[in-house]
């Protein structure tokens, strides 16, 4: 594959500066950003007042620990507006997750921040080895959704042209990237996998395709899937990640040229990780859920979101900026059968093992009885359709899930094409329990 590592003078000056110079501009945006909660947001007066801390208190970053807490269910109890701290008139956007029960989680932008939004997708896709003239392919869906206009006006900042499909209609997705030509792709990873299916049922070898960056992100990926990826299309796969409470894609991004974890933009994003269960902050190196303080935000300030998902901090190395290991799984999705704890993406790595195996699959759990069972549907590839083929597949992947995950889990190997397909973000898992 092409070396695209970025020409250092293309970089944004802070992303190379010394740990010091950021630390002092963390300090100083901070100081702003929780002024700014606390004077303009009900809430956070409440919440900061409750907890007896002002945003005085603030003289080392390391005192962040003693503020409270941010949760979604803070942003549902202030459904819609109640949480930013601007009027509604000086909010250009509004985003939402969409939020599998109840009401969605509405976020809101103003025109500073998303032109800083802007700023940092273009970096992110300057990090992934896009270049400005690019034809950059958007697939992230647009709507409420923020991976779709939030890659549009990233790509747009760089200078490149963009190509704004949105997600589904798979045929047309190949045909405009036949047609077209780009060099950059956004999407999430299991729907580049559907594009992929449908570039062999036309009879296209996808390594001939003009693809040379996809930036994949909004669901967590494995590097065996990076691999499969790259090897499928000839591609640097990288992840971004982001989330729509703190902004949207582009809150981090791996840098091509080392793809050893995602690059904070710690410029304008705090992170800490603490433990799920006391809230204690752990050192850098230690795995827990992620949680983020914005330094720049006006419309939406989120002090100490905590975001469910699981990582840990390590010090930078393509960038000063620290990175993110690869997103284990949120700690929403975790599956505790019999005890051990499971995440979709050890799944997807077994499956990788598997010669005979496609890489999609899905998860169903159900209860026997007081037994709880997990049973992975996956497809078998052309080349392994048969009975014998599919039941060797079958206990293959069974016995790694077994002596890697350790647990048992039924296996259903199911034709091509069987399992079900994203367009967006993969649902990973059915849970089809009783309700306790
Ligand atoms: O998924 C924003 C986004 C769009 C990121 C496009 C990257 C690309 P939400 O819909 O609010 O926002 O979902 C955020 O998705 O808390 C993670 O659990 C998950 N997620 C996002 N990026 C990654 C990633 C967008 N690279 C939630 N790896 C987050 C793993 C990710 N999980």
């Amino acid at each position: 594959m092409l070396d695209l590592t970025p020409d250092r003078a293309s970089l944004d000056p802070i992303e190379i500066a010394s740990r010091d110079e950021i630390a002092a501009l963390q300090l100083s945006r901070m100081k702003w950003s929780l002024a700014h909660a606390y004077e303009n947001v009900p809430h956070y007066r409440a919440s900061f007042d409750a907890k007896g801390v002002h945003p005085d208190d603030l003289e080392t970053l390391a005192d962040l620990a003693k503020f409270p807490f941010t949760t979604k269910h803070d942003l549902r109890d202030n459904y819609p507006f109640g949480m930013f701290a601007v009027p509604r008139e000086k909010i250009a956007r509004l985003h939402g997750s969409s939020g599998t029960t109840g009401k969605p989680t509405v976020v809101g932008y103003t025109v500073r921040d998303i032109d800083i939004w802007s700023d940092l997708v273009a970096r992110s896709i300057r990090a992934s080895g896009g270049r400005t003239g690019d034809i950059v392919h958007v697939a992230y869906g647009y709507g409420l959704f923020t991976g779709g206009l939030g890659a549009h006006y990233g790509a747009e900042r760089l200078g490149c042209t963009v190509v704004p499909v949105s997600g589904g209609m798979t045929e047309r997705q190949v045909s405009l990237i036949d047609d077209f030509k780009p060099r950059v792709i956004m999407v999430t990873p299991s729907y580049m996998l559907s594009i992929l299916d449908e570039f062999r049922r036309k009879g296209l070898d996808p390594r001939d395709c003009s693809l040379a960056v996809g930036i994949f992100g909004a669901e967590p990926w494995t590097n065996s899937m990076r691999s499969e990826i790259e090897q499928a299309f000839d591609m640097h796969a990288v992840d971004i990640y982001g989330l729509s409470e703190i902004m949207g894609p582009g809150v981090a991004n791996e840098c091509v040229e080392t793809k050893d974890g995602l690059h904070i933009w710690e410029d304008h994003f705090y992170p800490e990780i603490i433990d799920p269960v006391t809230g204690a902050v752990l050192p850098d190196g230690e795995m827990g859920e992620l949680v983020f303080t914005t330094l720049s935000k006006e419309a939406l300030p989120m002090v100490r979101y905590r975001t469910r998902d699981l990582t840990r901090l390590l010090p930078g190395t393509a960038r000063s900026m620290r990175r993110m290991e690869k997103i284990t799984g949120r700690s929403d999705d975790m599956i505790i059968l019999r005890g051990v704890n499971v995440f979709p993406t050890q799944i997807e790595e077994q499956i990788l093992k598997c010669s005979g195996l496609a890489p999609h699959f899905q998860i169903e759990l159900s209860r026997t009885g007081r037994m709880d069972d997990m049973t992975v549907h996956v497809e078998c590839t052309l080349a392994a359709a048969d009975a014998d083929a599919r039941a060797a597949s079958a206990r293959e992947l069974a016995h790694h899930i077994k002596s890697t995950v350790g647990v048992s889990a039924r296996i259903d190997v199911a034709e091509p094409g069987q399992v079900a397909r994203s367009e967006g973000k993969a649902k990973r898992v059915v849970d089809n329990r009783p309700r306790a």
